[in-house]
């Protein structure tokens, strides 16, 4: 089960905090690396390596790039939109990322590579295009079914990368999207699908896309591929993978539902399958989850073998429901379902078992652009029990100015959750 919107825990109960990053298949396992986040700054604190077989349950593998004593990836940096692709020439595992300042004006991609896959990578330096560092920011890559990889940046320039991957070796399209971030790849049959947000820093957006019969285009615009109005499902593009499903390959879109500034814990991810219907790539619907087995919606409210009314509706720092729930024999989790817009707050959110504390307190933001009633908070799988979930308002809101001093996010506090449900296998 894919679970969107609602932050994930590892096999240690923490966060799975790896955000704006890729994934990656190799044999029977899928590894997610991103960035590893704090709750408070925007800083490069490293970048993060996890495992799944089933993309549900996720293991910590560790630290793939730990910030560096000193350079691009050291203190006071920034280090964003990590992606990794095996290079089919060399065998090495070649790491990309957007390296700043603090301050976003000294935009670098960069490269670093290890032998084994969640291996610690070695910093190389920046990715050069004919000898020159290329002072780009959001990055994405793709790699054709022949190997050829390509380096995609925002704005739409696109280069083809060298055998060893290592290097830019030449530029195939220029200016694709202007205005256009976090670009990605899907190839579906023989045409290839190059996905686009516009510009609205860790806000979400309408994002959309291009289609050409080849990387170097020609490439044409093919308009908004998720629900309009949706903001592409409160998210931003982060990266699509084919999922083997049963109903055959599904191209698996990746979005980061961003939350600043508490990162760690509120970002989430949006997974949804993409499919190309008559001509046009569009993401059907925004599903709370997902079986990624059969490629099919999970209905929450319709598997629910119980579900409890809540009616909270909080603004002020320390308002708080209390909500008690019994887990029988085989075991089960806890799904809140809650209202988001842009009047939504953070929350802060703890479970607590028979046992004392399971979960201590996350940030759970109800603050979206587009509104949405869904999943907004799941426990981890509990054995039987009595649990108290405590949903307490923080009076914070998520709120954020970009480089230029330009105020986004949520203009309230609100804390709204509506029922709390329990699943059991
Ligand atoms: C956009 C980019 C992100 C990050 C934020 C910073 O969302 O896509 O990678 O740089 O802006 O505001």
């Amino acid at each position: 089960m894919i679970v969107n919107g609602v932050p994930w825990f590892d096999e240690c109960g923490c966060t799975v905090n790896a955000h704006g990053g890729c994934l990656v298949r190799e044999g029977e396992t899928y590894y997610l690396f991103g960035e590893y986040k704090t709750d408070d700054e925007n800083r490069f604190d490293g970048f993060s390596c996890y495992a799944s077989e089933d993309l549900e349950h996720w293991t910590f593998r560790g630290i793939s790039l730990p910030r560096q004593k000193r350079g691009l990836m050291g203190p006071g940096r920034i280090g964003e939109r990590v992606k990794v692709l095996r290079c089919p020439k060399t065998g090495a595992y070649v790491m990309f990322m957007h390296s700043d300042d603090l301050g976003y004006t000294d935009p670098h991609i960069c490269v670093a590579y290890s032998d084994t896959i969640d291996g610690e990578y070695e910093f190389i330096g920046p990715l050069l295009y004919q000898d020159e560092p290329i002072r780009r920011w959001d990055l994405g890559v793709f790699q054709d079914d022949d190997g050829t990889g390509y380096l995609l940046v925002h704005e739409g320039d696109v280069y083809r990368l060298s055998d060893d991957y290592l290097t830019a070796e030449s530029k195939v399209c220029s200016e694709l999207a202007r205005g256009g971030e976090a670009p990605a790849v899907a190839k579906i049959g023989e045409r290839y699908w190059m996905l686009f947000s516009g510009k609205t820093s860790w806000d979400a957006n309408e994002n959309y896309c291009l289609s050409a019969p080849s990387m170097e285009g020609p490439w044409t615009y093919q308009g908004l591929f998720a629900p309009e109005g949706s903001q592409t499902c409160n998210s931003q593009t982060l990266f699509v993978l084919p999922v083997d499903t049963e109903q055959g390959v599904v191209q698996m879109f990746m979005g980061d539902r961003w939350s600043f500034p508490h990162q760690k814990s509120a970002a989430t991810n949006v997974w949804l399958p993409l499919c190309e219907r008559n001509g046009v790539l569009c993401i059907e619907d925004y599903w709370n989850a997902w079986n990624p087995h059969t490629g099919k919606e999970i209905d929450f409210e319709a598997v629910a073998d119980e579900s409890i009314d809540l009616q909270f509706a909080a603004q002020k720092k320390g308002e708080r429901i209390e909500i008690l729930f019994s887990i029988h024999d085989d075991g089960g989790r806890a799904v809140l379902i809650g209202h988001t817009d842009c009047f939504g707050g953070y929350a802060r959110v703890s479970l607590r078992g028979d046992n004392g504390d399971v979960i201590d307190p996350i940030w759970v933001t109800f603050y979206a652009k587009s509104p949405d009633d869904g999943a907004r908070y799941m426990t981890p799988p509990l054995p039987a029990g009595e649990y108290t979930l405590v949903v307490e308002a923080s009076g914070e809101a998520s709120q954020w100015d970009d480089k230029t001093g330009q105020l986004f996010g949520g203009r309230g506090t609100e804390v709204i959750a509506n029922r709390l449900l329990i699943l059991e296998p």
